[in-house]
């Protein structure tokens, strides 16, 4: 029988399938429900710094008091921080397999204070969803890439859990980010997180969102800079948007992701897919005579590629002449 145990920034896991954060994983009881289905790991639901700071803006009811205002932010802050590390202790006391909090932030200097509270909750590693608009015109390239470093700057002094940082597919140079942030001190990269999809509705003319779910066909994506980047950087990384299937794990795992995050399948199919997820791993595994991930991880990326600008191609030449 295959063994499928994996290592993810130094923690040991029983499957490469970590469920994604969501509210799949937003109470104790969900992430009981996980490991009960057979996760490998969970990502705990992201604490939202927006989501805080509208319930400051509600509860302080106007007041102009700074003072107040002050007292107000204080609690809302405190009280969201206890309801989270309320999930990272409770959720740790539930389960063996690694529990990882997630953190999404979009301004540096309000999370850094709070970090260290969820170590201390009992976080095995912290997810950093770092996912910033880039929509002003005055904000070069190097200084969005900065604003990620120094975060992970930020967040590596005050905790010595492992942290991944997960982002977005659009950069000027995936390979150059994922490098900067692990010097930065992030373990691994979590390539990629999926936004609110921005749609327009044709009837209503107005805008709305299209699925938040994705499907395999997103898979693409993280496969190409998966398969790029392993073995050229000291990042793990974990692949997330399109694992839907056994398969799809494998190939994120032959592309050389150390995980496989899964989301939109469980919302799908269930938690119980996990189960299904693992069985064609393993037999796949089986039938390729496989008794270890690691025998078989970036066995497909471009490092191991004795056609290594195969994975470069970006253009379909023949496809497109045979067309015409
Ligand atoms: C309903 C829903 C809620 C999500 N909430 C979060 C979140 O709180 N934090 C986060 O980092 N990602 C969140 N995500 C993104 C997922 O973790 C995941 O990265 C994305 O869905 C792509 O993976 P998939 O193709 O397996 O769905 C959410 C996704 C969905 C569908």
């Amino acid at each position: 029988m295959a063994d499928v145990t994996v290592t993810y920034m130094g923690l040991s896991l029983p499957n490469p399938l970590v469920v994604s954060s969501s509210s799949l994983t937003q109470t104790p009881e969900k992430v009981q429900q996980c490991e009960a289905a057979g996760a490998g790991a969970v990502v705990l639901k992201s604490l939202f710094e927006e989501q805080i700071e509208a319930e400051i803006d509600a509860d302080s009811g106007g007041t102009e008091h700074t003072e107040a205002m002050d007292y107000i932010r204080q609690m809302q802050t405190d009280a969201g921080m206890t309801a989270y590390t309320r999930l990272i202790r409770e959720s740790r006391k539930l389960v063996s397999i690694p529990v990882i909090a997630s953190i999404n932030a979009v301004s540096r200097d309000w999370w850094e204070d709070h970090v260290a509270a969820l170590e201390d909750a009992g976080a095995d590693a912290l997810e950093l969803n770092i996912s910033l608009m880039p929509h002003d015109y005055t904000n070069r390239d190097e200084q969005i890439l900065q604003f990620y470093v120094k975060t992970v700057e930020a967040v590596r002094k005050r905790v010595s859990i492992p942290i991944s940082v997960k982002i977005g597919p659009q950069f000027t140079s995936l390979p150059a980010t994922v490098d900067a942030l692990t010097w930065a001190g992030a373990s691994a990269v979590v390539l990629f997180n999926r936004f609110y999809q921005f749609d327009i509705d044709v009837e209503k003319l107005s805008l709305t969102s299209g699925s938040p779910f994705s499907t395999s066909a997103d898979l693409s994506v993280p496969l190409r800079w998966i398969s790029m980047i392993h073995g050229r950087s000291k990042a793990e990384l974990a692949a997330s948007s399109g694992v839907h299937s056994g398969a799809d794990a494998v190939k994120v795992l032959l592309a050389g992701a150390q995980v496989a995050q899964v989301c939109s399948a469980l919302y799908r199919h269930g938690l119980e897919h996990l189960g299904v997820m693992r069985k064609e791993l393993e037999s796949w595994m089986d039938r390729k005579s496989f008794t270890a991930v690691n025998q078989f991880r970036g066995k497909l990326s471009q490092k191991k590629s004795d056609t290594p600008v195969a994975f470069e191609r970006l253009q379909y030449i023949k496809a497109l002449v045979g067309r015409e």
